[in-house]
């Protein structure tokens, strides 16, 4: 297992899970709001965790109240902060992300005053002492330098970039890592139609570093020494989740092989299928492991209108599923009078002349329609919807 060290940003996102993204001088209400610790070699390196490496991160903090909880954020994520350079001015980077609940599709609005690592910070570091070291492609004045002492003090240590978006000069950095990594947004920037016409002419620049261009459902690119670029298609993934950090865990994936003496192509493979795992579930948590989200929790056939139907989760709580028309209502399974689940003393009796359910605990009524208590001790308050989406064969899934 291998020690990496990156260095880029580390930022605070906001995500709203949305039934589709506003279009301008448009009000929606989000489904669901969540709190992230996030940034790409954040991200990244959350993962290369999870596949058993160690990770540390070089980056910047503000030192406003935010900073603490992005700093324990990382942390938690097994993540060592130590090479992080302290800032009075500015503020904790944010990012607000609309999630699509439909497609998983992300957009992201970034805010950032905070300057980036200096290179006297960086020069510090004993990097000796990592296996890997990489970089966000950003940061172009300071990371020349950067790029400078770890060629001359590394010897075997592989130096890796990730090139997300057009920066001034950035191409000037190209030759001086083993490896690079290219966001199609890059590709598309600099007028090419796909990462094959890409790594071709950056090879001309960079001939002695492999590269990799990915680009979202139309797969990945890669270049290896003395290779011709070959491609992978994008896997089939249905339904897609989460898109939010699926180019941070394919770099992760492709870090982690390579450290382990995989081939190109081997790694590029690795890091495709586990991008696809990761947009079939939300966020990076216990990204290896099973993918809730993926499973359907029920089916209309089981539904009726005149009965509730309590889905158990695990630690997840339970869920009330009951057919209304032709649609199906979910709320928690917790009536806000003692937030006990509503079925606790017997079953959720349901009248649907009155289109109302009814806690068995001390008998509030509640509208199926919205959860409204409309008789009873909690009156006037709501029962917690969950965000379920259905498919074309009536399977229920969570959102
Ligand atoms: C995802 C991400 C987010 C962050 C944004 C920064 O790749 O790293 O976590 O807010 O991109 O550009």
């Amino acid at each position: 297992m291998a020690k990496f060290l990156a260095i880029g940003n580390a930022v605070l996102d906001t995500i709203f899970t949305v039934e589709q993204h506003p279009k301008e001088d448009q009000e929606i209400r989000a489904i669901s709001r969540e709190n992230r610790v996030g940034g790409n070699v954040n991200n990244m390196l959350y993962v290369l965790n999870q596949l058993g490496h160690e990770a540390a991160i070089c980056s910047t903090s503000a030192t406003d109240t935010e900073s603490k909880q992005l700093i324990t954020g990382m942390q938690e994520r097994g993540i060592d902060c130590t090479h992080i350079q302290k800032f009075i001015q500015g503020s904790t980077p944010n990012s607000i992300v609309t999630l699509n609940a439909h497609n998983g599709s992300r957009t992201i609005v970034h805010y950032r005053d905070l300057p980036e690592v200096s290179f006297d910070f960086f020069a510090k570091i004993e990097i000796e002492e990592y296996d890997w070291i990489h970089f966000e492609g950003r940061n172009v004045d300071n990371l020349q330098g950067m790029l400078n002492i770890s060629k001359t003090f590394l010897d075997n240590q592989p130096i890796s970039m990730e090139v997300e978006k057009p920066r001034e000069n950035i191409e000037s950095l190209f030759h001086q890592a083993n490896l690079i990594i290219f966001s199609h947004h890059y590709a598309g920037a600099k007028g090419f139609n796909n990462g094959e016409e890409l790594l071709n002419d950056i090879a001309k620049l960079a001939p002695n570093s492999q590269l990799v261009c990915t680009w979202g459902a139309k797969g990945v690119w890669y270049k290896a020494l003395n290779a011709k670029v070959e491609h992978l298609p994008a896997l089939p993934v249905n339904p897609v989740v989460d898109t939010l950090g699926a180019g941070d865990t394919f770099n992760a994936g492709l870090l982690s092989k390579l450290s382990e003496g995989a081939s190109l192509s081997e790694a590029c493979e690795f890091a495709n299928h586990l991008a696809a795992q990761k947009i079939q579930k939300m966020g990076l948590d216990d990204i290896l492991n099973a993918k809730p989200e993926n499973q359907p929790i029920a089916n209309i056939k089981q539904l009726s209108k005149a009965k509730a139907t309590v889905i158990d989760l695990n630690n997840r709580g339970g869920v009330i599923l009951i057919k209304q028309d032709e649609e199906v209502r979910a709320y928690e399974n917790n009536c806000p009078h003692q937030n006990v689940p509503l079925n606790e003393a017997y079953k959720i009796d349901v009248n649907p002349f009155d289109q109302t359910m009814k806690c068995s605990v001390h008998d509030a009524f509640f509208k199926i329609d919205d959860g409204e208590c409309v008789e009873g001790p909690c009156w006037g308050e709501h029962l917690t919807p969950v965000s379920i989406r259905m498919d074309d064969q009536g399977d229920i899934y969570l959102v």
